[in-house]
């Protein structure tokens, strides 16, 4: 017979019990901790941010001594980002297909910087049963759209997707950008999940030129929401300062 699905289980505990705001914080450590996507210093983008665990994770990774001058990590999500978040990190109410790449440059001018160093991409459509995968493959494209213009040479990417009859298509996109690129399906996914993570390393913009896009990837632009890098102490110490 067929078990009941564990609603609280090892990496939900865990993520409970040591202030992260989701389960799938587990997942980014694990890819991290194999691939080596985020290193301290990076700035980075994540897409799909919300509630929270990859910007904890990303966060401490990017800038370990909690000081000034560290790596920097910019979330966008559908919706907003509830919990305190550590001084390196802001988050915009945004669309991945309605927001222009210069919005997102601009969310990053103070840090003197033009290109982000790592984008990830936790993005996940609403699951129907049908059609998900190409969905998710669609979020995936959009990530890869955003990389010409926003991801440094040289720079990573890490972005989930559902498997299926698209999916080939993406990995062998990202294989044509990337110096190196594979996927991987972390402990913490749950067995049933279709999820995969696809991982690039190493952004060479001449061959991104050259790899066709799909066909609908283009998107009409939105007025730009307003993003501001908090220049007030979180409300309660962000993970890491405790
Ligand atoms: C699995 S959750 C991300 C979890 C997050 N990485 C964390 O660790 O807390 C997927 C998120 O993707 C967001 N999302 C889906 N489509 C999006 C889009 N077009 N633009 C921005 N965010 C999107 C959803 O709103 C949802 O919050």
């Amino acid at each position: 017979m067929p078990q009941p699905r564990k609603l609280h289980d090892e990496f939900f505990l865990r993520a409970k019990a040591e202030g992260y705001a989701a389960r799938s914080a587990y997942k980014l450590l694990e890819i991290q901790e194999k691939r080596r996507i985020l290193k301290r210093g990076d700035l980075v983008l994540d897409l799909g941010c919300f509630p929270g665990s990859w910007l904890q994770v990303a966060s401490e990774l990017v800038n370990p001594s909690g000081m000034g001058g560290g790596g920097r990590v910019l979330g966008i999500d559908l919706q907003r980002v509830e919990i305190d978040l550590p001084g390196n990190v802001a988050t915009l109410v945004a669309d991945a297909f309605k927001t222009d790449a210069k919005t997102l440059l601009a969310a990053i001018e103070e840090t003197k910087r033009d290109r982000f160093d790592v984008i990830l991409s936790d993005m996940a459509p609403n699951t129907s049963g049908h059609g998900d995968d190409f969905l998710s493959a669609r979020l995936c494209d959009r990530v890869l759209d955003l990389c010409p213009a926003l991801l440094r040479p040289g720079g990573n990417v890490l972005m989930k997707v559902l498997e299926g009859e698209p999916t080939p298509e993406v990995i062998k996109r990202t294989k044509n950008m990337f110096r190196e690129a594979g996927t991987t399906k972390p402990k913490a996914s749950r067995d049933v999940s279709r999820e995969i993570f696809i991982w690039g390393k190493g952004y060479e913009p001449a061959r991104a030129l050259v790899t066709p896009k799909p066909a609908g990837s283009r998107v009409a632009q939105p007025p730009p929401p307003s993003a501001a890098w908090p220049d007030r102490p979180a409300k309660t110490p962000p993970r890491g300062s405790r």
